[in-house]
């Protein structure tokens, strides 16, 4: 098979299209012919060797997919060659990952297509989909009539925080990096939308949350400020971090206790699959429905791996501004 790969962590550079041996299935494990892969930042820092998770050597990069069964383990119950099927939480953990054309998995990650979903969304909606529900629903435990604020509410995860934000019947408070974006978010559901750029959050949340303070906060950033969480928020409230491995903030500890606030956070992929299968589920119908969109900003071949690597860095972690939406790779 085709596959790109990764001999030394490094620059998006490093990875180079090769011709790979197609892995068999083992016991409860689904072979997937990839027809579409989707990048997230973390596909990023375990490229770059930036994070403390070891992968093999050479390494597969990728976590999302979507494709077809073509070959099942034994003891697999669920699927069956054929099948259409998309999921996550591949090339992490010491996985080999998506930038091929076939992955092989265990079933507890393998979701079932949702019939009129267009494979390239789930794709770009595996990922970031499970990681905002688990945030909103799970961790942020959002209720209708609540107050969220997200920050980055086009970014992969935020846009979904936004969107299933509004399902949840809260409103939704979120920031964003241009009018375009601005629009973009009022569109999927925000009821105000700071500019990051522009204007001071701080002081621009302070004014909205002045007559109703919010219940949840979903800190998709890797450097929380929380003096403005804690002030933003009201007694009882929640915090919801996914981001900032090395960040070392300062914590207003008095008025964190004494408003009773709880600060959670979690990393999807530690999630138990049955949660995670709950939540695809969900992404899947609401997507079909129509309840939910997903925005691809750009899309590369399989050949081009290396490309898309070098724009989803420079967006994601250079914070070049110039990506809204998913970066996905067409596979097979
Ligand atoms: N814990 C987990 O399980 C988990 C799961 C998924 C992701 N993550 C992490 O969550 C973070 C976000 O992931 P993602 O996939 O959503 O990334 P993304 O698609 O690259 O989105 C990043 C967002 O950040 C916004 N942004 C940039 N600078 C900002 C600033 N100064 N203030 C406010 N917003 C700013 C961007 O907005 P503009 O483009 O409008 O500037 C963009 O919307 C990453 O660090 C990722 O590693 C964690």
């Amino acid at each position: 098979m085709k596959a790109a790969c990764v001999r030394t962590q490094g620059p998006a550079s490093n990875i180079r299209l090769e011709e790979w041996p197609t892995p068999q299935p083992g016991q409860g494990e689904v072979l997937v012919r990839v027809t579409w892969s989707a990048l997230n930042p973390i596909d990023v820092y375990l490229r770059a060797g930036t994070i403390p998770m070891p992968v093999p050597s050479p390494f597969i990069p990728g976590s999302d997919f979507a494709g077809v069964v073509e070959a099942v383990g034994p003891g697999v119950t669920r699927f069956k060659p054929g099948d259409r099927v998309w999921g996550s939480n591949q090339g992490l953990l010491g996985r080999q990952g998506t930038l091929a054309e076939y992955v092989c998995t265990h079933e507890q990650w393998v979701y079932p297509v949702t019939p009129g979903v267009d494979e390239s969304l789930l794709a770009a909606s595996a990922l970031t989909g499970i990681t905002a529900h688990l945030a909103v629903f799970d961790a942020g435990q959002l209720r209708k009539g609540q107050r969220l604020f997200v920050t980055g509410g086009t970014g992969g995860v935020g846009s979904f925080v936004v969107q299933m934000g509004r399902i949840a019947g809260a409103e939704v408070i979120t920031t964003a990096g241009s009018p375009e974006k601005i629009a973009h978010c009022k569109a999927m559901g925000a009821s105000h939308v700071i500019n990051h750029r522009t204007e001071n959050l701080k002081e621009k949340l302070a004014e909205l949350v002045a007559q109703k303070p919010l219940d949840v906060w979903i800190e998709t950033q890797r450097e929380p400020d929380f003096d403005c969480m804690v002030s933003s928020l009201a007694p009882g409230g929640r915090m919801v971090l996914i981001a900032g491995r090395t960040a070392r903030p300062v914590f207003p500890v008095g008025p964190f206790y004494v408003k009773g606030l709880t600060l959670t956070g979690f990393a999807m992929f530690n999630s138990p699959a049955e949660r995670q299968r709950h939540a695809a589920h969900e992404v899947g119908q609401w997507l079909a429905e129509g309840k939910l969109k997903v925005t691809i900003g750009a899309t590369y071949p399989l050949e081009k791996a290396a490309e898309a690597h070098a724009f989803l860095e420079e967006n994601t972690l250079g914070m070049a501004g110039k990506l809204t939406g998913k970066v996905v790779v067409k596979v097979s």
